[in-house]
């Protein structure tokens, strides 16, 4: 939402900003309804993880990340779904978030930290980056969509999201 007003130039001048604001606002609406298309036309074909990062929106993503709360919470201390707690999993080991909870042989044989670019990957297609994980979602085919589920984290991730959540500087 910020990055759609930041980009709409709303006219400063009285008279005419009058007859125009109303237009302006009607089409922030439409461009911030958003979807994502102009920041998905900026990128181009192929783009690279730091550069979908970059333009994430963690707003677009909390409304994205209603698919992931049925299984998961993302407050402190909200506890254990189906899926085990998120808040602040960002920069954690995996397979670590939550102390409680029974993580498969699969997630927790896996290794390493939730970084951004591991986090990706992961929510691309769960199954493939640990077969036999108990996570059944088929995975975000979108880049977009991932980074600003990705960027939402971070907001949730008070202390994880440091310096080992964030992109790679520019
Ligand atoms: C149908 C339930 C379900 C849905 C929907 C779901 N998850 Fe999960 N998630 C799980 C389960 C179960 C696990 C534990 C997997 C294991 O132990 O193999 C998990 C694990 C995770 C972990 C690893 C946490 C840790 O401590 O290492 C992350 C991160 C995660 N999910 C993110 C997401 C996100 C983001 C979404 C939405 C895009 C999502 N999940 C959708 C059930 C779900």
């Amino acid at each position: 939402m910020l990055w759609c007003l930041t980009r709409t130039r709303i006219p400063r001048r009285r008279g005419l900003g009058a007859r125009i604001a109303p237009l302006a606002l009607a089409l922030l609406a439409t461009a911030c309804s958003d979807d994502g298309r102009d920041r998905r036309r900026s990128l181009g074909e192929s783009p690279k993880f730091d550069d979908v990062m970059r333009v994430a929106d963690a707003a677009r993503g909390g409304r994205l990340f209603g698919q992931c709360a049925a299984c998961h919470t993302t407050s402190m201390g909200a506890g254990d779904r189906n899926g085990p707690g998120l808040y602040d999993v960002l920069g954690k080991p995996v397979a670590s978030n939550s102390r409680r909870y029974g993580y498969t042989g699969a997630l927790r044989s896996l290794g390493g930290v939730w970084t951004p670019e591991r986090m990706d990957l992961w929510l691309s297609a769960p199954a493939k980056l640990a077969p036999g994980t108990s996570m059944s979602f088929p995975g975000l085919p979108d880049p977009l969509d991932r980074a600003d589920i990705i960027a939402y984290l971070r907001t949730r991730s008070p202390e994880g999201g440091g310096a080992a959540a964030r992109p790679s500087a520019p």
